[in-house]
């Protein structure tokens, strides 16, 4: 069921979280020019200043410290405490005020519709086993021609991890939409400060073809402005190195769509 399915969600971003991993790390560092650069205001964003923004499905202190030193109105919605907790904190570090709210992404209804100018959705809408009540909340909760971001995974590439086998990247399953593919990375290792290291096991974590993905937004009224595919930089990248990997095979894509009006 899929109330099971977010419930252990919600244990192990709970346990990442309190393992300190990367995107749990508050920015406490950030400088108004990073702030900007990180949240990509050059491109169709521009100021957002005074605007109502919803980091969904964001926790962790990156995405809301961005916003919030931008002068934005923030609101995150998370399944972690844990990972709302470091929202709280890189808010108090900076001095903006952020709303925390915990739930399900696939239900947002403790906001009112057309409640926001921007939805904010970092790498997150795979840990949902489904995209369409995902999507149609954000479609509900966003005022008409607010702008939606969405990070999502490749789904050509979401099996595949950086084994080079001398030839290439082996691709290790077939292209099915809404696959759990989480028996292929069933756990992460972190190393911690002390050089100890924590075992958690991995969210469930699902495949969503390009067409379920772009034909769902395109049903939801969503107008398609902007994409970029996410890569590590390096100019000469070894063969099976992370940076060589994500060069080969793009992980995360980008995109930007407006909310036509209603
Ligand atoms: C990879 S992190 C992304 C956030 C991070 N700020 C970043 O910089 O990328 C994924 C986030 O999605 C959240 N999440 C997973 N499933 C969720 C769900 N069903 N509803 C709301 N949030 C969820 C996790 O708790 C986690 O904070």
């Amino acid at each position: 069921m899929i109330a099971d399915i977010i419930a252990v969600n919600r244990e192990r971003w709970d346990a990442m979280a309190s393992a300190n991993v990367l995107f749990s790390r508050p920015f406490f560092n950030f400088t108004r020019e990073e702030a900007a650069a990180y949240v990509r205001c050059d491109t169709v964003l521009g100021e957002v200043d005074g605007k109502a923004v919803l980091c969904l499905a964001s926790g962790g202190g990156q995405d809301s410290a961005a916003f919030g030193l931008l002068g934005a109105n923030v609101t995150v919605f998370d399944l972690s405490d844990v990972q709302l907790s470091r929202d709280q904190e890189a808010a108090r570090h900076h001095g903006y005020p952020v709303q925390t709210v915990q739930g399900d992404m696939r239900d947002l209804s403790i906001f009112d519709a057309n409640t926001f100018d921007i939805v904010w959705q970092p790498y997150s809408i795979n840990y949902s086993p489904t995209v369409e009540p995902v999507i149609a909340e954000v479609s509900r909760v966003l005022k008409p021609s607010g702008i939606y971001h969405l990070a999502f995974a490749n789904p050509f590439v979401l099996a595949m991890d950086n084994d080079w086998d001398g030839n290439g990247y082996p691709l290790r399953d077939l292209y099915r939409d809404g696959e759990d593919i989480t028996r292929f990375f069933p756990a992460w290792e972190f190393t911690q400060d002390d050089g100890t290291v924590i075992t958690v096991a991995h969210p469930h974590e699902f495949r969503h073809t390009l067409s379920t993905l772009f034909n769902t937004l395109a049903r939801q009224g969503f107008l398609f402005l902007q994409m970029s595919e996410w890569m590590r930089p390096d100019a000469d990248p070894e063969q099976g190195s992370w940076a060589h990997f994500t060069q080969c095979c793009p992980p995360y894509l980008q995109t930007f769509w407006r909310l036509g009006a209603a």
